[in-house]
């Protein structure tokens, strides 16, 4: 069964062709980074105008890359909550049209839901019952999965996600928008304890997440406390350094809680699924590889390609849903907020 995935709720325009949820035959992304950069982050109204100009040209070159034709298309997913509101309308009205058009099903998918799947594309499906992390720009949550398209939200962040703390830690340390890469890069050559940064932990029991202290923590470390000590000479070294000590305790946090849900969690997950542009993070990685052997879980890592917002996770999903037989009618609607 081939599926055409459509994917527009913040910053890219993105479409897939994935087979049996699992083989991804194209999968084509179209990023507006450019005309963001300069506000130094995603302005709404410019994200959805740039997603009108290219959602059709991203969809014809995906089915360019896949070598078929619209004819070969069984049904259309799309990404339609949740996200910024004008640009998930245009890929849901892009992908009504299409099915529609088509006289094939269409497939509404949540974009949190598909980044916990992207781990799953191009592999056998893991073990279930397994635990699922989202770290995203957006969306910083932990979930029990029971399958596929069986969620039970365990906890998640209580103020901001931990791309956005990485993306304003990143401006504070003047490093291009989106600054999360950027951080993780400069990280390398600091020395991680020079400087202290509090890991959050919350109440004892707490499944949650936060990270606007942390953020605050580098801003002054960066630029001085308000009516204190003037901070030191922001060098090269200071901000490297800065950059390492952020991200540790980031790591650190994430990995406490994921521990916590796996104390915690009856009957004992067997894998865990990760998802979101912060598993593209080198240290986040690493130390979620560590924590996968100490606990003999099977670690879903996406590859590099699907960290990111794309399509071929919304494909993917889309097919599960399908075979449980949850088709969408032309009214779906878009939603800003997430089901979980
Ligand atoms: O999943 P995504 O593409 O969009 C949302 O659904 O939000 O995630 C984008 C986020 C941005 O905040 C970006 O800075 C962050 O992922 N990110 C990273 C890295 N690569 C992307 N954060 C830390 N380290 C990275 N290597
Ligand atoms: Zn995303």
């Amino acid at each position: 069964m081939l599926i055409l995935g459509i994917e527009s709720s913040c910053d890219e325009t993105a479409a897939a062709l994935v087979e049996d949820g699992r083989v991804v035959r194209s999968s084509v992304i179209a990023g507006q980074r450019d005309l963001h950069e300069p506000f130094a982050g995603v302005v709404p109204e410019i994200a959805s105008r740039a997603h009108v100009e290219r959602l059709l040209p991203t969809v014809d070159a995906a089915l360019t890359e896949a070598g078929v034709t619209l004819a070969a298309v069984d049904a259309v997913a799309v990404g339609h909550r949740p996200g910024l509101i004008g640009s998930l309308l245009v890929g849901l009205a892009g992908a009504k049209a299409l099915a529609w058009g088509l006289g094939k099903p269409l497939i509404g998918v949540d974009h949190v839901q598909a980044h916990l799947y992207a781990g799953c594309l191009e592999r056998e499906l893991p073990e279930f019952p397994a635990l699922g992390l989202v770290v995203s720009g957006g969306h910083t949550s932990l979930f029990a999965v029971a399958g596929p398209i069986a969620l039970t939200r365990l906890g998640g962040t209580i103020d901001d996600a931990l791309g956005e703390a990485y993306d304003k830690a990143g401006a504070i340390l003047g490093l291009p928008f989106p600054g999360g890469p950027h951080l993780d890069r400069l990280a390398q050559a600091g020395d991680e304890r020079a400087v202290e940064f509090p890991v959050s932990r919350l109440a004892p029991d707490s499944l949650d997440f936060s990270f606007s202290g942390l953020k605050t923590a580098m801003l002054y470390a960066a630029r001085g406390v308000p009516g204190g000590e003037p901070a030191p000479e922001l060098t090269d070294q200071r901000r490297a350094d800065l950059a390492a000590g952020f991200q540790r305790a980031a790591c650190r946090a994430v990995i406490l809680k994921i521990e916590r849900a796996l104390e915690r969690t009856s009957p004992t997950p067997r894998a865990l699924l990760t998802g979101g542009g912060v598993t593209a993070n080198s240290r986040l990685r690493a130390d979620l590889g560590a924590l996968a052997s100490r606990f003999d879980l099977e670690l879903r890592l996406p590859p590099l390609p699907y960290c990111l917002d794309n399509a071929a996770m919304i494909a993917g999903l889309g097919y599960h849903l399908f075979r449980a037989g949850r088709t969408d009618p032309l009214s779906l609607g878009a939603c800003a907020s997430s089901a979980w």
